[in-house]
């Protein structure tokens, strides 16, 4: 990756309030795959065939399975450098804020504060039926595994597809994205539509728009900039407060 225009790199250092958007490029040189790349499959089946309520309600055993697959890859994976730059920003600016859709925890054990995961975490569970949630730990469960309240089924605390976002964490997003400068969007595909909804509101809002990604995505023709490159090498290269 050759040296960053100076245009670029002056956004950067006169910025004051940043948001940051992450997809699952990010993780992916800490080895964990992507949901749509070459390695997004499970067995036969994409992400999409077991991310929903439905195929969970047919068998818990089976999705729970995929879920202890991942969180076992997420377990050993290690934050790489894009993940520490993005935790060091919190520092550099009056105001950073990181939205990401990645579950794998990699981001808060980057050191990352000012976070919402929009999708959840891997690492937390709930009760279908009652208020129940609960942090897992590393030590291996019956599956599926049972509330200890009132005995329904514990499912992944994921949003899946065709479930609705919590509307008080969109709304903060919103918030922030509207009075950004600076918009990050990091290895995401922009294929799901919220997240690509929430880096408009920033774009229309007059945020100055950087993508990083390996590939174009759907934000690549809105931005101001799309950078090609690896996120974590092309995040070390904004550092520049
Ligand atoms: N650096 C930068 N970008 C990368 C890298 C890398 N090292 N490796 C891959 N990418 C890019 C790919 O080019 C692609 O655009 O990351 C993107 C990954 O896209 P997806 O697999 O579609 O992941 P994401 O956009 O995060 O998916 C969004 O979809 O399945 C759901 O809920 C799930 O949160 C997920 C959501």
């Amino acid at each position: 990756m050759q040296a960053l225009d100076e245009n670029i790199l002056e956004k950067c250092r006169s910025a004051k309030r940043v948001v940051a958007i992450t997809g699952a490029g990010i993780s992916a040189e800490s080895g964990i795959p992507t949901f749509r790349g070459k390695n997004g499959y499970w067995k036969s089946y994409r992400a999409e065939d077991l991310a929903n309520f439905e195929s969970f309600q047919k068998n818990p055993i089976l999705v729970w399975e995929w879920y202890q697959m991942r969180m076992e890859i997420c377990r050993k994976a290690e934050p790489n450098p894009g993940h520490l730059a993005i935790a060091k920003m919190e520092s550099l600016y009056p105001e950073f804020h990181l939205i990401t859709q990645n579950v794998d925890n990699l981001h808060p054990r980057a050191g990352s504060k000012n976070i919402t995961e929009l999708h959840g975490n891997i690492f937390t569970t709930r009760c279908t039926k009652c208020t129940y949630n609960s942090t897992l730990g590393s030590d291996s469960f019956p599956l599926p595994p049972i509330c200890p309240n009132c005995n329904s089924i514990l499912r992944p605390n994921i949003l899946w597809f065709g479930e609705s976002y919590d509307i008080k964490v969109l709304d903060d997003c919103i918030q922030k994205l509207r009075s950004a400068d600076l918009l990050l969007i990091i290895g995401t595909s922009g294929q799901v539509t919220v997240p690509v909804y929430l880096a408009e509101e920033a774009i229309q809002s007059g945020a100055y728009s950087i993508e990083i990604n390996l590939d174009r995505s759907t934000l690549s023709k809105k931005v101001n900039v799309h950078l090609q490159g690896s996120a974590s090498e092309v995040l070390q290269l904004l550092m520049v407060k």
